[in-house]
């Protein structure tokens, strides 16, 4: 296995800055992709307020804290992660935009660095497929918030090496994660369970079963969930959780899964939930 020194981050929102500032927390150096420079500078400035809470909680140093912002070069430039050993992709959940990008990543790295994604629910076999290198292409699921959960689902494509999973799954410790092994399936283990409870959380607000906030709590007292559904689904993005179910009922094929009408509805009025200041509740 080789060492890898420098990490490509494509995406610089919500999952990806977290990812950033994690890898290089542990010492990567890491370059920063995205596609406008205002994602760019909104990402950064995450990070170095996520960083500064660490100091202020005891858990970096000053110095660690300035070493770690200082390993993370942003860039607009593609092209400039022709150097990089290992990339986590983190943009959004579509599959044209990760087929786009992967073809690209492919044409742009080294030969043998591996090609990781961080999708919540499409297919990595069908990712890899888009590439040269199906074999060097892996599922790499981080939980948000990144520098905070612990899990780190590890997916193995239809063609993902068995060098691939390792290099990968001594990434996710060397970040402090513990990595739980999974098979390529529409949503894995995580949003197959998890998204599915969300949309019918959505369903019993729709049909007037209950407030959001009394959903919610349900969850909070009776299961001892830290945080209901929908509060839950609002951190995670609603557009996200759109997305993820719509991957669900389409690989899954069970209409089972057919997203709630309000969740389309929120979407397309752009309540996207504490990123857009406004879903189930409103943020300031
Ligand atoms: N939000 C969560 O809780 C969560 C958890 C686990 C996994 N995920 C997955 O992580 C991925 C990112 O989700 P997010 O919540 O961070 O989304 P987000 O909308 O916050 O960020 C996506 C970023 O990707 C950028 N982007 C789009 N196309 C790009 C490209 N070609 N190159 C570089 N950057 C590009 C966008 O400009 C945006 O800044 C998705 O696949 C999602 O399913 C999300």
């Amino acid at each position: 296995m080789s060492e890898l020194k420098t990490i490509a981050v494509l995406g610089a929102g919500t999952m990806g800055n977290g990812i950033a500032h994690v890898c290089a927390r542990s010492g990567f150096n890491v370059v920063l992709c995205d596609i406008k420079q205002p994602f760019l500078d909104r990402g950064l400035a995450i990070i170095e307020n996520n960083l500064a809470r660490e100091v202020t909680k005891g858990k970096l140093t000053q110095d660690q804290a300035a070493q770690s912002l200082a390993r993370i070069t942003p860039t607009l430039h593609r092209e400039s992660l022709n150097t990089c050993d290992l990339a986590i992709e983190a943009a959004n959940e579509q599959f044209e935009i990760k087929s786009a990008l992967f073809k690209d990543l492919d044409r742009i790295l080294p030969p043998e660095a591996i090609l990781a994604t961080n999708t919540s629910s499409i297919s990595i076999t069908k990712i890899a497929a888009q590439t040269n290198r199906p074999d060097q292409v892996i599922g790499m699921h981080f939980f948000n918030p990144v520098p905070v959960m612990q899990l780190v689902e590890v997916i193995r494509g239809l063609q993902t090496s068995q060098a691939t999973f390792d290099t990968v799954q001594s990434l996710a410790q060397q970040l402090g994660k513990t990595p739980v092994e999974v098979n390529d399936a529409a949503g894995f283990v995580s949003n197959r369970v998890l998204m599915p409870l969300i949309n019918e959380a959505i369903y019993a607000v729709m049909e007037g079963v209950a407030t959001p906030e009394a959903v919610d709590k349900v969850f909070q007292l009776g299961m001892a969930h830290p945080m209901g559904p929908l509060t839950l689904a609002d951190f995670i993005g609603l557009d996200v959780c759109l997305d993820i179910m719509r991957v669900l009922v389409a690989g899954l094929g069970d209409p089972k899964y057919r997203p709630c009408p309000l969740l389309i509805r929120m979407v397309d009025a752009g309540w996207l939930g504490r990123k857009s200041g406004r879903g189930f509740y409103t943020y300031t």
